[in-house]
């Protein structure tokens, strides 16, 4: 539900405390705390929770007796009538609305008078942004599950139509072994499998309702909790008021998972901006997913992947951001714990939107099978398979590991390529070296050789592409699950 246009009429403000008659406050507070105090300008992206969470705290109400059913009739009304209000006329709000609370307190009273007073009945301020940013958390843990799972979805199908196209892989971005194309895209599935993983603790995490808690100490009405939960989507109740007020750990948990996602997305857009440089040329972006220059007529630029790139710090940071901000914050609840939300909106934000870019991205990539062939062609990839060779022969692999950097100085040296050293060049560096040494270096021998589960051969390659497919079909089960 965080969404980036700001209500129209949330301004810089200048402050208006009311009812300085009845209140503890005779002045007003100073312009400059106001804007510092202030959480409407982001916070009112809470306000269909709030609603939500008014709704099921009203019901918990009349159920204890507190409201007859006629007046919880009138609050509903009335909850649904500022939620209209909100749709038709925008955010609505007062110079003199501290918050989302505050402002939805006093346009449940334009609507039903002093009725809309009996709402803050064994409820705090606390219990309630806690419970609403616990909503925030888990709808958008799950919507992070589904959009790595359209990812994931896209990466496997790319997997299985280029399940046998060579590239060379790389360490220290220096060609070290072929691999197939297939098999370095599952690299990512199974990253953005295991950011499911933590997008699915966080949404666990989120799913405790602190509501209940009060202030800190708890409230003075036995409202039934275990009803509330259930009327809000809440698996559990908060076991301890205390922490119930104070903690935001689940926000954490869902920074936490962003931060590793986004990172996962940041070293998928770099390897496609390296991959669609000239130099490389093993792919394309769709001219949807680039952009060209103010300049230079002839450029296309990446800037989808690059854009994946860069976003990743930001998300990371607002991990940081919170930590700090709850790094030795004494127990329950401090003003401070009003900043978790600006890092979690925009950690939401950004992470969604680098998620449904991939997508995108992903969608309209082309590959260049030549191109990849060639570089994964070059046989100083090979290097291995000669010394493994010698290891089948007896050799120890550290030895073998000496005489294969011997040819391939003999190699280097010579202008040559390894096959085309002679059986007698072979011969000086080991007795063991004959014709079987002309025969690995033979293309395509090196990645078939890979059978073992996991590596990048075709056998268990393809075995890989079964349990990716099995993985994102959990998945999707899961967000079904917690949708029906
Ligand atoms: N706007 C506040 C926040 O986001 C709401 C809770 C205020 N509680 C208080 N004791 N002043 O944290």
């Amino acid at each position: 539900m965080p969404a980036n246009d700001p209500p129209e009429n949330v301004t810089p403000l200048r402050p208006a405390r009311e009812a300085a008659e009845d209140s503890r406050f005779r002045k007003e507070p100073d312009p400059r705390f106001w804007r510092l105090n202030r959480s409407l300008p982001f916070d009112w992206q809470l306000a269909a929770y709030d609603l939500d969470q008014s709704r099921a705290h009203a019901r918990g109400l009349q159920r204890l007796g507190v409201l007859d059913a006629a007046e919880l009739v009138r609050m509903e009304d009335g909850l649904d009538r500022v939620e209209a209000r909100m749709h038709e006329h925008g955010f609505a709000f007062e110079e003199s609305d501290e918050d989302i609370h505050m402002a939805i307190e006093r346009l449940l009273g334009e609507e039903i008078g002093s009725l809309a007073g009996k709402l803050h009945t064994g409820r705090s301020r606390n219990d309630q942004v806690a419970t609403d940013v616990a909503l925030v958390v888990q709808a958008h843990s799950l919507r992070a599950i589904e959009l790595c799972g359209n990812a994931m979805e896209r990466l496997l199908r790319l997997a299985e139509t280029h399940r046998d196209w060579p590239l060379p892989g790389y360490t220290h971005l220096q060609r070290a072994q072929p691999v197939y194309l297939g098999h370095h895209l599952l690299a990512y599935f199974w990253m953005l499998a295991r950011d499911v993983l933590r997008f699915q603790f966080a949404l666990d995490s989120a799913s405790v309702m602190p509501l209940g808690s009060g202030a800190l100490a708890g409230v003075n009405w036995e409202i039934d909790r275990e009803a509330v939960a259930d009327d809000l989507g809440f698996e559990h109740v908060s076991h301890n008021s205390i922490d119930g007020a104070s903690n935001r750990d689940f926000v954490l948990d869902y920074l936490s998972a962003a931060s590793a996602c986004s990172m996962h997305l940041s070293r998928l857009g770099s390897e496609i901006v390296i991959w669609s440089s000239t130099e490389f040329g093993f792919c394309e972006l769709d001219e949807t997913f680039s952009s060209g220059s103010s300049i230079m007529p002839q450029k296309k630029n990446p800037d989808s992947a690059e854009l994946l790139r860069a976003k990743s710090p930001r998300v990371a940071a607002s991990y940081a951001t919170l930590l700090g901000v709850m790094h030795a914050l004494p127990l329950t609840y401090g003003k401070d714990m009003q900043e978790d939300k600006e890092p979690l909106f925009d950690a939401i934000d950004t992470v969604e939107a680098c998620l449904d870019v991939t997508v995108g991205m992903l969608e309209g990539i082309a590959f260049d099978r030549e191109r990849m062939e060639d570089a994964s062609g070059d046989e100083m990839l090979a290097a291995t398979e000669v010394a493994d060779l010698l290891v089948r022969r007896g050799v120890p692999f550290r030895e073998a590991h000496g005489v294969v950097g011997g040819l391939v100085r003999d190699a280097v040296e010579a202008g040559k390529s390894l096959s085309e050293l002679t059986p007698e060049q072979l011969r000086a560096r080991s007795e063991h070296l004959d014709d079987s040494y002309y025969e690995v270096l033979r293309r395509g021998s090196w990645l078939e050789s890979k059978r073992i589960a996991g590596g990048t051969g075709s056998v268990p390659l393809a075995a890989q592409i079964v349990e990716a497919g099995e993985t994102l079909g959990a998945v999707r089960a899961r967000v079904q699950e917690e949708r029906s």
